[in-house]
């Protein structure tokens, strides 16, 4: 397939380009050519509407990940990069031939990371059931990108699959190597300016694995009756050296349930952020973890 992999300069991008490129023909949107590129490359904003329909007069399918990836209180351009740049990828499609989406979403649109106040969610492990309560410009802008999508499938039949991905693990990234070193003391994130990272030692994903999940997701959509589907993407464990229903107890002391608790008992560090339904739907299966960086 022809793909445009929108946002492929970026770090997840590397990742998914090389993990697609053996099988796609790739062409790669971004604002800025990324260094050692070999890929053809289209340089252009996603915020122009005209651009982004030029981009996709020859593409199958689209990877999109094009976004500002935090929240890094810029809310217009938040808004603009995100939800306008969303929307404009979904009208152009709908204005061409391209049928195929996979975009990412990302686990704050539930309300994790960067929340006014601590965000409990209502049960564990997390499922793509729970509501999504973001009150962040970035947590918001992933919420509504779902929606976008959901609608344009809707209209215009087009197969789009959202992945609502952990935080990322940039295997050798300088934050990695931060984050595997403070790993070892999780009263580290009761220190009040730390306090919003608790949200990420309960659900990570390598980049390696998140790269296969939009394989996958690009191999099955279209394959059976998946118009549009929202999937966790995360790895197998936690990103804690303590157990999940200790973690629960010292981070999440309000949470009012826990599913399958005897699962967690079999398997101490299994993730709460549940990924059955992609293994179910898309065979996902993670294959690395942050203990391999210790
Ligand atoms: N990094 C994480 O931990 C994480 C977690 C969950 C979800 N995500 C999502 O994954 C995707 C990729 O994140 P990343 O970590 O690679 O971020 P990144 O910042 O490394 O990459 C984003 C890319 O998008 C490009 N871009 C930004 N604005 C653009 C625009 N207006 N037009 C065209 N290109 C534009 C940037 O130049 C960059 O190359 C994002 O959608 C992000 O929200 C990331």
């Amino acid at each position: 397939m022809k793909v445009l992999v929108t946002g492929g300069g970026g770090q997840l991008g590397k990742y998914v380009v090389e993990e697609l490129k053996k099988d796609h023909d790739i062409t790669i949107l971004d604002l800025v050519k990324p260094k050692d590129n070999q890929h053809q490359f289209i340089e252009a904003n996603l915020a122009h509407f005209e651009d982004v329909k030029r981009a996709l007069e020859d593409t199958q399918a689209v990877i999109h990940l094009a976004a500002i990836p935090i929240d890094t209180g810029e809310v217009h351009k938040i808004w603009q990069t995100n939800v306008t740049g969303t929307f404009n990828l979904l009208e152009a499609a709908a204005q061409s031939n391209t049928k195929k989406i996979v975009a990412a979403s990302s686990i704050d649109a539930y309300g994790f990371e960067f929340w006014s106040k601590p965000f409990t969610p209502d049960y564990f492990p997390l499922d793509e059931k729970h509501p999504c309560k973001p009150d962040d410009s970035y947590g918001m802008s992933k919420m509504i990108g779902e929606k976008l999508c959901y609608g344009y499938s809707r209209r215009y039949g087009t197969l789009i699959i959202c992945l609502r991905l952990a935080t990322i693990l940039y295997p050798g990234s300088q934050e990695a190597e931060h984050w595997v070193s403070e790993v070892e003391n999780p009263e580290f994130y009761m220190l009040p300016d730390r306090v919003q990272f608790k949200d990420s030692i309960w659900a990570y994903v390598d980049a390696r694995d998140a790269a296969q999940a939009f394989r996958l997701s690009l191999e099955k959509l279209g394959d059976y009756d998946l118009g549009y589907g929202i999937y966790n993407i995360g790895a197998r464990d936690i990103f804690s050296q303590v157990d999940s229903l200790e973690l629960i107890k010292r981070y999440y002391p309000d949470v009012k349930m826990i599913l399958n608790e005897e699962g967690f008992l079999l398997d101490k560090k299994k993730a709460l952020f549940d990924i059955t339904k992609a293994q179910k739907d898309l065979g996902y299966e993670p294959k690395f973890t942050w203990r391999e960086h210790v």
